[in-house]
């Protein structure tokens, strides 16, 4: 017998990235942020944090290391470019709502520092029972949601259509994350639907 898995949603997930984790927090505590929803998670005022400094444009160069990787990683093989980046801020006693990033194929967030901070992963997948069957044993075959837990230096790589939130921030630090969306680059496609980005 064997159970075989005939479509999957999959996160990269990198540890302890070659960044300077400090000096990244460091740059994200001094954007400036402004809150999209009362009593939610802040976001940078700017989406374009990693163009903006010679230091943001090192972590870009970092980033696409990694997201090169990934995209090998999930079986594809294209150009791309992380086109929008910004910042989260989320004081204790808060998180954010679910959301997708829509426009874009992946997204990455980074987390300098983590005091157990947790990001939530919703399924919107159609291939689900509609009865709330109990379950025995959690896996990716009958699971609604994932939390993730993460560490300081994780940095994460997902489909931009996989709805997410920040879980609530339970500790007492200010929880930063550094988020970017990124496109296909160059031909995609074949005959009438094809597209040069
Ligand atoms: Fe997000």
């Amino acid at each position: 017998m064997s159970l075989k898995t005939i479509f999957s949603t999959g996160i990269v997930h990198f540890k302890n990235i070659n960044l300077n984790h400090n000096k990244t927090l460091s740059f994200l505590k001094n954007l400036n942020y402004i809150n999209t929803y009362l009593n939610l998670s802040e976001m940078t005022q700017s989406i374009k944090i990693l163009e903006e400094s010679e230091y943001g444009k090192t972590i870009k160069e970092i980033f696409n290391y990694y997201v090169e990787k990934a995209i090998n990683e999930f079986g594809y093989k294209t150009n791309f470019e992380i086109l929008n980046s910004w910042g989260t801020r989320t004081n204790p006693g808060i998180g954010s709502h679910p959301h997708r990033h829509l426009n874009f194929w992946l997204t990455t967030t980074y987390y300098p520092y983590s005091d157990n901070f947790n990001i939530i992963f919703q399924s919107e997948r159609n291939d689900l029972p509609d009865f709330d069957i109990p379950i025995e044993n959690f896996n990716s075959f009958n699971g609604r949601s994932f939390n993730l837990n993460v560490e300081s230096g994780d940095l994460l790589i997902f489909p931009a259509k996989v709805q997410h939130s920040i879980a609530l921030n339970t500790s007492n630090s200010i929880r930063y994350s550094l988020a970017t969306n990124i496109i296909p680059r160059g031909f995609i496609g074949s005959r009438d639907s094809h597209i040069f980005l």
